[in-house]
């Protein structure tokens, strides 16, 4: 069986071809960074636009380099949602279109789904596994019980870790995207000159919350008064210190909660921009070491953004016999886990 698969949901354009013996055929990835990169962020309209421009040529090229045709394609899929729906309206219109003309059935993929299954795509990966979901729109720990089965163990009840690197690169004046950038200054720094809190840290359950902490560094920063580099580099560094330290609490208390519930440890899957962070891995390798359970982490490549991981759920849903109808309608909201509550940073933002 082999997928075409697009994505065009937030600010990377994307097409892939993937077949089911988990081969990635091809996997093309075009990032709109330097459009984006004057406004400090990824603004809606210019992505869409972008998507719009460069889709048609980027799935020929996806074509090419697998060296396949449009008729060798079993399913065409797209990333249907959730995201900036300029966006993904054009991924899915783009692959409508295609399915219509060649009479492929048509798979809709929920983003998050592409990232939750990536690691059986990589690594092989069983049913269930525990999922740390952590990007610029996403900060979740999900249960992961098989293709559209998801349950949500925790999430953000305000912003995601990525947009807190991205916030807290801003206001250090690191520069876009402010994840890397503050991975780079904190190489340079001492975590331990400030002390900046741990938000939820030792809370029942596993939500997490960055907004006091974007917030305790914008306070230390207006008490410093002007920041000479070594003093940015020490908050970048106490900064990171203290989310990899929040983060790992709270994927420790899910993996109890997943222990519980299953009987025993199991793997821990990182996925999202946010586990290329160096500091984030080491400490998730602690607590899973500690829990008894085995650690994947894709390769940064398909952590982030890209079509190889909405072909391959798109293909895993088709194989079960999941398909759209061709009036499916793009959705800016579409949780994982409808029945866990509406909280801003699972799926529901806008
Ligand atoms: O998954 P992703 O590429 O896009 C979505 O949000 O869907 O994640 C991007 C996020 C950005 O917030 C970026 O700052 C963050 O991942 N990021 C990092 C690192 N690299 C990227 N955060 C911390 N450390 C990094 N090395
Ligand atoms: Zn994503």
């Amino acid at each position: 069986m082999i997928v075409l698969g697009l994505e065009s949901s937030c600010d990377e354009t994307a097409a892939a071809v993937v077949r089911d013996d988990r081969t990635i055929l091809a996997d093309v990835v075009l990032s709109q960074l330097a459009e984006h990169r004057p406004y400090g962020g990824v603004v809606p309209e210019i992505a869409a636009r972008a998507h719009l421009d460069h889709l048609d040529r980027l799935v020929a090229e996806a074509l090419a380099r697998a060296g396949t045709r449009l008729a060798d394609m079993d399913a065409i899929a797209a990333t249907g949602g959730p995201g900036l729906i300029g966006g993904v309206m054009v991924g899915v219109m783009t692959a409508k279109a295609i399915a219509a003309v060649t009479g492929k059935p048509f798979v809709a993929v929920n983003h998050l789904e592409g990232h939750a299954l990536t690691a059986r795509l990589t690594d092989g990966l069983d049913f269930p596994y525990l999922l740390l979901l952590v990007s610029g729109g996403h900060c979740q720990l999900l249960t992961v019980e098989g293709v559209g089965r998801y349950r949500r163990l925790g999430a953000t009840i305000d912003d995601a870790a990525g947009e807190a690197f991205d916030k807290v690169a801003k206001m250090l004046e690191l520069g876009y995207p402010g994840g890397p950038a503050v991975q780079k200054a904190a190489v340079q720094g001492d975590p331990g000159r400030f002390s900046l809190p741990r938000p939820m840290k030792g809370r029942p359950g596993c939500d997490f919350s960055f907004s006091g902490l974007k917030n305790a560094v914008r306070l230390l920063i207006a008490a410093q008064g002007s920041l000479s580099a070594a003093d940015r580099a020490d908050i970048a560094a106490a900064f990171q210190e203290a989310v990899a330290d929040a983060v790992a609490d709270r994927t420790r208390a899910a993996m109890a909660m997943f222990t519980a519930a299953q009987g025993g440890p199991g793997t821990l899957v990182v996925a999202g921009g946010v586990a290329a962070n160096a500091r984030l891995r080491e400490r998730l390798a602690e607590v899973a070491t500690e829990g008894g359970f085995g650690l994947a982490i894709p390769p940064q490549r398909l952590c982030t953004d890209n079509a190889a991981m909405i072909a391959w759920a798109g293909l895993e849903r088709f194989r079960q016999g999941g398909q759209d109808g061709l009036n499916f309608a793009p959705r800016p909201r579409w949780p994982l886990d409808p029945t866990a509550k509406q909280l801003r940073g699972a799926g529901v933002k806008a």
